[in-house]
């Protein structure tokens, strides 16, 4: 079956079963400064999990674009991609674990006709917080899976996303297809690599707050999700997912411009075209994103920088249309489902060759820096100040330098490098991790106004709200701050006015806003705010603003509240039981 033939049946059958189809976000998530792609087709949904009504009802089908880039460098494999689609469903409050069990199942065995015997499936076996998931190991049992194939496994594999992030979560069940002609073994192993995950059901019923607690959400959702990537080569028969129909006619387009088989030359063609895929769907995303030394666009230019390697390896004439041509098959495939690829072609092919040409340009001198570089290395490292130099004077990402490096069995010092690339206040956020930092996405001028604005904040609910009230999260950009407090209550409008006005108040007071280093002990007897008392050193540090405030935290901070403009509420609402979000804003 055709990866197409697979989209279109999967979201037929979900239609046929009440749901509506929701268009595909853009990879690059328009109001999440805290993740630069999206990563799986429930992340753009996560308001609506968390129980704020769909225009759409409560029943949902997509294909979704999804992006990780963490595993960037094992592209390469019959596996890995870094764009990839998901085929997804979800009920938002509305069916829970039978409707959603015998679904999946009907719709593998059904329609895509796979035999039963074929399939295993893993349940939760429970934790402190949550009970074994037996109902659903019932329901599988129900529909025709022998025991034998049902495993309990724990919170590691059969929870999503996992018990460390915080926002909406719960128990799965993954469907597994046994892919081999081998005679299938009658007991499920899920350490044998014959079973590959096919799908994910996950019970979505719990929120993770920012404190570490877990409270049921005010409805229970199913969200489910499964790679196009591996079901196509799974039903079409393939162990190498580029083989499949996704990616035959692009692997043969390189094959044709490099004048080589695929086979022998296998990881550079599929680094080709995986990253050549990836940079098309992020170029032509509404967002706009060219390649850039920060964020997508740092991520964007990785993936071209590195085809262009690759390509290079295959002795491709990097200065044809090679890139274009490539391009062009891809596109052709995605244009009638994604109207942004078909609209935005120019803009894809544009980006691609300024991107190259670029490259071009600084590549041949920098493998030849390079060469020099290691030639002369004796102890099997290379300093920051080569690695920096590779970067800053050829534009060599640091991946790159580490990557040659490591063909030669040479290790970078990549510490060394990362503090250099700081004090040159060129902060990559190439990692979504980075941006998590005290919930801020990054620490220019107005996010460190915000943050202060947020201490005092936090202090005004606890005159105006009640004092039990504390904070359980916070993000900040440039445009706005938002304040998660534990709360009984929607605010009325007079407690949103007055803790307004009490924090402009303390703004026109210009308070001092002091930084003491003290033990944590000591901290928490002073009666300072803390909001992750056990994720905290020994010695803490504790800012005061005045006698307003007092909490602990990393900082940065204004020195003088006067540094603040006046803040308004923009939007109170409530995030999960017994927790509140302020969005605030600068009066400008
Ligand atoms: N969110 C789950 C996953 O990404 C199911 O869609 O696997």
């Amino acid at each position: 079956m055709e990866f197409t033939q697979i989209r279109d049946k999967y979201i037929s059958f979900f239609e046929s079963k009440g749901h509506k189809q929701i268009p595909s976000a853009p990879v690059v998530p328009e109001n999440d400064p805290s993740v630069l792609f999206n990563t799986a087709g429930m992340q753009p949904l996560v308001p609506y999990l968390m129980g704020q009504p769909h225009p759409y009802g409560t029943r949902l089908c997509d294909y979704q674009k999804c992006m990780r880039t963490n595993d960037l460098d094992e592209v390469g494999d019959v596996t890995h991609h870094t764009f990839f689609e998901m085929l997804g469903n979800w009920s938002l409050g509305d069916y829970f674990k039978n409707e959603s069990i015998s679904w999946s199942f009907e719709l593998l065995t059904k329609v895509f006709n796979i035999p039963v015997e074929r399939l295993a499936v893993t349940v939760f076996k429970g934790n402190d917080i949550v009970s074994a998931d037996s109902e659903s190991a019932e329901i599988w049992k129900r529909l025709g899976i022998p025991e034998k194939r049902i495993k309990y496994l724990g919170e590691d594999d059969n929870w999503w996303p996992n018990m460390e992030l915080t926002g909406p979560c719960g128990p799965d069940t993954e469907i597994f297809y046994f892919r081999s002609n081998d005679e299938i073994p009658e007991e499920f192993d899920t350490e044998d690599e014959r079973w590959v995950e096919i799908w994910n059901n996950v019970f979505m019923q719990y929120n993770h707050n920012e404190d570490g607690t877990f409270t049921e959400l005010p409805k229970k959702n199913v969200d489910t999700g499964m790679g196009l990537e591996r079901i196509t080569a799974v039903l079409e028969g393939v162990t190498d997912n580029y083989a499949s129909s996704i990616w035959k006619d692009v692997i043969e387009k390189i094959e044709q411009i490099s004048n080589l088989k695929y086979n022998g030359n296998e990881k550079a063609m599929r680094i080709i075209a995986d990253h050549i895929r990836s940079a098309v769907f992020i170029s032509a995303d509404p967002a706009g994103i060219k390649p850039s030394n920060t964020d997508q666009g740092y991520i964007l230019r990785r993936l071209i920088r590195r085809a262009i390697r690759y390509a290079k390896k295959l002795n491709i004439d990097i200065n044809s249309n090679w890139e274009e041509e490539i391009a062009k098959v891809i596109m052709s495939k995605y244009e009638n489902y994604y109207s942004e690829i078909k609209e935005n072609k120019d803009i894809v092919l544009e980006v691609l060759r300024t991107e190259k040409t670029k490259f071009n340009r600084t590549l041949e001198n920098g493998l030849k820096e390079f060469e020099k570089i290691a030639s002369k290395i004796q102890n099997g490292k290379m300093d920051k100040d080569n690695a920096f130099r590779l970067y800053d004077t050829f534009g060599f990402p640091i991946e790159l330098t580490v990557e040659l490096a490591s063909e030669m069995g040479i290790k970078v010092d990549e510490e060394g490098f990362k503090e250099k690339f700081k004090a040159h206040q060129e902060i990559s956020r190439a990692g979504a991790k980075e941006k998590f930092k005290g919930g801020l996405a990054a620490t220019g001028e107005t996010e460190t106004q915000y943050h202060t604005a947020t201490h005092l904040l936090n202090a005004a609910l606890k005159v105006i709200v009640s004092k039990d009230v504390h904070q359980r999260g916070s993000n900040i950009t440039a445009e706005r701050m938002r304040f998660d407090f534990s709360c009984n209550h929607k605010l009325t409008d007079e407690e949103k006015q007055k803790t307004e006005e009490l924090v402009n108040k303390w703004i026109d007071a210009a308070y001092p806003v002091t930084k003491t280093e003290m033990k944590k002990e000591d901290a928490i007897a002073s009666g300072a705010e803390c909001m992750f008392i056990e994720r905290y050193p020994d010695v803490v540090t504790v800012y005061k603003i005045g006698d307003v405030s007092a909490e602990l935290c990393g900082g940065p901070h204004v020195e003088n509240t006067s540094k603040i403009p006046h803040i308004k509420i923009k939007k109170e609402e409530a995030v999960s039981a017994g927790v509140r979000r302020i969005k605030a804003e600068f009066v400008k």
